[in-house]
């Protein structure tokens, strides 16, 4: 992705998370000096595989992985700073050093323990209705934020501020526990003795996001900015309410992270050569009964947070087509072209029908978005073993004609294909392409 004049890029989901963001922001690092997430929390799960073993980060960059890179979590991202030491001690333990290269906004927002309490208990009264959130207390963290009585980072500074804002926000989340006739209460005592205990590792990892990117871009630096979740779980263009509570589009990455949105020169948008969504809401192309049992089973797909089994469906071109219009994609990677290997033909939406007419516009409402009817173009599976497939030459003619199909759909150019879950299992494809 980086051309001599590419110095930061955004990678983002352009489906329902995870599309393989891991696996592609952890090849990308090798050409980048800085990977910084913008959003989201420990809602994400990120699997990078490096030789044959397996990290899932929730928290740190998947730049981790990559020697020397340094990774910062941006003030957009809501930290829960037990998950984060966690994290950092399974890398450390494992022979990852990242203590010295990790910088965490001083703006950031902390995920505290009231906040996980508050979203188990609204998804249990939701019943039905239910999102079906990760349970990491990303909603109520939000809800904090915007309403103003959040706690950042840099307020553990502080701890007699800290503890009126521990003591307040337990308060309402006591008194909201208590109207829903459930039984957990926050301890702010508790909580602010937990709290106290890790001031002194958190502190010193806290930093500016914004002036650390900006200074590594002065001095010639090459950036990620890593989304987590999708283009569809976006809480303004997303199939609301069945999103997560930020903005996980490009639009949000400068924001994010504390730069100007000038100085991103490209959007990469990830994309499984298939679709898949964990928790509830619509999803048009989605398979029932065997042939979802087959692809969930070859693509491996249960969540890397919760380990949920994925909702599995076919490729859907209006999902993408939405993506790339509200990120405003300049190029794509096709992840898990490989889990496609052996069917006999496969189904690609192109777009939607509503009511016996063309939808053009993908819809803001969900009860709509649940009655379109998908429109299919059938094309030739190919029937062979991708996996060591290295250009785009090695991949048989009906991949590639599935893959350009996906292209012109999307009206991106697609810039990588992965074709396994190893760093190397990669096509970079060159723009012009000549096969
Ligand atoms: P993320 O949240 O977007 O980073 O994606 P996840 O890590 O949650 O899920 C993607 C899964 O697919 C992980 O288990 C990856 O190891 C795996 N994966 C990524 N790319 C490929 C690929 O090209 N082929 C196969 N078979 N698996 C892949
Ligand atoms: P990565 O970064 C897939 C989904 C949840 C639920 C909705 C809201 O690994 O792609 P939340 O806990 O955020 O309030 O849940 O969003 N969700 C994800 N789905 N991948 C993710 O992250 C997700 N993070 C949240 O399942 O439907
Ligand atoms: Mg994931």
């Amino acid at each position: 992705m980086f051309k001599d004049s590419s110095r930061c890029i955004v990678i983002v989901g352009a489906q329902w998370g995870d599309e393989g963001k891991g696996k592609i922001t952890d090849v990308l690092a090798e050409q980048a000096t800085l990977v910084a997430r913008y959003q989201g929390g420990a809602n994400a799960g990120h699997t990078v595989l490096v030789k044959d073993e397996e990290f899932i980060l929730h928290l740190i960059p998947s730049g981790a992985l990559v020697p020397d890179v340094k990774c910062v979590l941006g003030n957009g991202v809501v930290v829960d700073p037990w998950t984060l030491l966690d994290e950092i001690d399974v890398l450390e333990g494992r022979g990852i050093g990242i203590t010295e290269r990790l910088i965490v906004s001083r703006r950031a927002h902390l995920v505290m323990p009231y906040h996980r309490m508050l979203d188990g208990a609204r998804e249990s009264l939701r019943g039905e209705a239910k999102i079906g959130t990760t349970k990491r207390g990303i909603g109520p963290a939000y809800r904090d934020k915007v309403a103003r009585t959040g706690l950042r980072v840099c307020d553990l500074e502080d701890l007699v501020g800290c503890e009126s804002i521990v003591r307040a926000a337990c308060q309402a989340a006591n008194g909201l526990l208590q109207s829903w006739d459930l039984a957990d209460r926050a301890d702010p005592r508790r909580i602010m003795a937990d709290l106290e205990a890790i001031v002194p590792r958190i502190l010193p990892l806290a930093g500016d996001s914004g002036a650390t990117l900006l200074k590594e871009l002065n001095d010639d630096g090459r950036v990620l900015l890593e989304g987590a979740q999708g283009s569809l779980l976006d809480v303004d263009h997303g199939t609301y309410p069945y999103v997560t509570s930020s903005n996980t589009t490009a639009g949000a990455a400068a924001a994010g992270v504390g730069i100007g949105p000038t100085l991103i020169d490209g959007v990469l948008g990830v994309v499984k050569a298939y679709t898949t969504r964990v928790g509830n809401g619509p999803l048009p192309t989605e398979l029932q009964g065997d042939e979802a049992d087959l692809l969930r089973r070859l693509g491996a797909e249960f969540g890397a947070t919760t380990g949920r089994p994925r909702r599995p469906g076919w490729y859907d071109g209006a999902v993408v087509r939405h993506a790339a219009a509200v990120n405003g994609l300049t190029a794509l990677a096709v992840t898990k072209l490989d889990v496609l290997d052996t069917f006999e033909e496969l189904k690609l939406g192109t777009g939607y029908t509503l009511d016996g007419g063309q939808l053009e516009i993908f819809p803001d409402r969900a009860p709509d978005l649940g009655r379109v009817e998908p429109v299919y173009e059938t094309t030739a599976g190919w029937g062979s073993d991708t996996t060591g497939a290295r250009s785009w030459e090695d991949l048989p003619g009906a991949a590639r004609t599935y893959l350009e199909r996906i292209e012109a759909n999307a009206e991106v150019p697609i810039r990588y294909v992965s074709v396994g879950s190893a760093r190397d299992q990669i096509v970079r494809v060159p723009i012009p392409r000549v096969a």
